[in-house]
This record gives C-alpha cells, sequence and structure tokens, in this order.
C-alpha cells in the first residue's frame, strides 16, 4: 500500500496494513559499571510500503530500534510486531544494510549478493534472475565480477542494497547506510534507493544524521530525543510522490519539515 505523504492516512496508518508496530518500548543494557536505558516510551506504527526515516543525536537508541525490529534484540517492556506477530527471534524475512558495505573481498560484486540465497538456500536460479534484475535496476550492470576493491564506495553499498533486496523482504533496516559516502555519490543513491522503493513496494526504516536525505526520502521523519531514547515527533513530509531531488529542495513542504526537524534536533542537542 502506498498512501500520498499529505493524506491523513499517512500519519495514522490503518490497523490491517500495518508493517511494523512498536508499542511501549523500552530497553536497558545492563553492564558490569552501569545500567543504560537506550530506549522508554517508544511507540510507533509503520504501515506497510511506508518509508519512514529515523533521526537523532547520537546515541538516542536509534540503532537500538532497528535491532528490535530485526529481532537481533528484545525489549526490556513492551512488544514489536512485525505483518502481525510477535518479533521472537532474529527474522529471516528482514533486508539489512548497515553503513559500512561489509562485502566479502574474495568474492564478485555479483557472488557478494548471491550469499544471501546461499545462506538462505534459495533455488538457485531464482536467485541468479532476481540478482540480475538488481543489478540491472542499481545500474551494476558491467560490474557484476568485479571484487570489492575494485569498485567505488556507491558501487559497494549498491551491492550491499542487492544483498539485503535479493529474498524480497517486506521490510528493509538501514543503519546509516550512505553515511561513508561523498556528497555527490550520496545525492545519487538517494535517487537510487527511492527509485527502488517505489518499485519493490518495501517497507523501509532508515536511520540517517542528515536531515535533508530523510526528508527527502522519507514519507514521515520519526525525530528522537536525546539518550534516554524517545520518540519526540513525527514529521510528515507533504511532498509529492514523484519527487525531483533539485526541485524537491526548493519546495516549501521541503522547507518546513526540515526546520521543524532542525529546531527540535537543536532543543534535543543542547539539552544533551
Ligand atoms: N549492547 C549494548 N550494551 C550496552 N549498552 C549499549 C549496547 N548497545 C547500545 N548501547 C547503548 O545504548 C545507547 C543507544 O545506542 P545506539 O547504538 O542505539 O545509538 P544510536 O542512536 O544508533 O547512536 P549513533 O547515532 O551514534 O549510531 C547508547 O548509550 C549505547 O551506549
Ligand atoms: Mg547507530
Amino acid at each position: 500500500m502506498r498512501m500520498p505523504a499529505s493524506s491523513p492516512a499517512a500519519q495514522a496508518p490503518v490497523q490491517m496494513d500495518t508493517c511494523v508496530e512498536i508499542e511501549d518500548v523500552a530497553v536497558r543494557f545492563r553492564t558490569k559499571r552501569k545500567d543504560v536505558t537506550a530506549l522508554h516510551d517508544v511507540s510507533l506504527s509503520v504501515a506497510a510500503g511506508e518509508f519512514v526515516a529515523i533521526v537523532g543525536p547520537s546515541g538516542c537508541g536509534k540503532s537500538t530500534l532497528l535491532k528490535l525490529v530485526s529481532g537481533l534484540l528484545k525489549p526490556s517492556k513492551g512488544r514489536v510486531r512485525l505483518l502481525g506477530e510477535d518479533v521472537g527471534g532474529p527474522r529471516r524475512d528482514i533486508g539489512y544494510v548497515f553503513q559500512r558495505a561489509a562485502l566479502l573481498e574474495w568474492r564478485s560484486a555479483r557472488k557478494n549478493i548471491l550469499l544471501q540465497a546461499e545462506m538462505r538456500g534459495m533455488p538457485s536460479a531464482t536467485a541468479r534472475e532476481r540478482a540480475d534484475e538488481l543489478i540491472a535496476m542499481t545500474g551494476l550492470t558491467g560490474f557484476e565480477d568485479a571484487y570489492p576493491h575494485e569498485l567505488s564506495g556507491g558501487m559497494q553499498q549498491r551491492v550491499a542494497l542487492c544483498r539485503a533486496l535479493l529474498h524480497r523482504p517486506p521490510v528493509l533496516l538501514m543503519d546509516e547506510p550512505f553515511g561513508a559516502l561523498d556528497a555527490l555519490t550520496r545525492e545519487n543513491m538517494n535517487i537510487e534507493l527511492r527509485r527502488i522503493w517505489r518499485e519493490t513496494g518495501t517497507t523501509i526504516l532508515l536511520v540517517t544524521h542528515s536531515i535533508p536525505e530523510a526528508v527527502y526520502l522519507a514519507d514521515r521523519v520519526v525525530v528522537m530525543s536525546a539518550r534516554p531514547g524517545t520518540i519526540d515527533e513525527l514529521i510528515p513530509v507533504d511532498l509529492p510522490l514523484e519527487r525531483d531531488y533539485g526541485r524537491t529542495m526548493s519546495e516549501p513542504g521541503f522547507a518546513r519539515a526540515t526546520g521543524r526537524i532542525r529546531d527540535l534536533l537543536g532543543a534535543a542537542t543542547s539539552a544533551d
């Protein structure tokens, strides 16, 4: 399901189309030296097919939130549901993209993408077909047999994206995926990611430190406060579905959303 961001439904997703539900969650880490409350009072509902960006000061629990959705971490309190089911342990049906591409140096781009299929025991003909589709979709055609050291940072990140999408996950979790890229490559990756999201219909939760990136990409932006992290505000992005990168920056909806996020983050940082 895809809804224009400006519709009221985009701000209050309909229950039956909910993909991710986080209900009154808290996460506490107990270490030898101290107890850290990473998250408290976090509730968030993400509709199927929605693109949600998460921003907040360093250490506010953004990565922790993604780990909860993937089942890598259990909440100390509250519940997390994915496609209507409680997340009981690590989920195999999600896709995860990290800040660094984490590719195997001794495998070609295609073989790195197919690693996902090998780990899941996917039929190899289906996996190869899907890999070719993704290679074309991300503009990697011609570089299938190149090794990671022969690829640029942006290309490596595209390989990681293909690997995460190979099994058609209903949810793609992205933790600062473009943080290590130069500004121009990052822009191009933003444009590509938005196009891929529209083509695949995957629900995306993306953590970023870039406010323009969050607003350009997302339907809604979750703004988190400093530790112990909680959701400060959910900002609906009032921009058309079809977003030209350059033109979007001069849209009133873009200025409104980025301005509001900056105000909230400024307050969060000064209270840190
Ligand atoms: N396994 C762990 N054990 C103990 N404390 C942890 C653990 N994982 C995270 N924390 C703590 O929880 C808090 C939130 O961490 P998290 O990595 O989610 O922050 P973040 O918002 O992703 O930060 P950044 O923007 O720097 O990546 C931090 O104070 C961190 O030290
Ligand atoms: Mg993090």
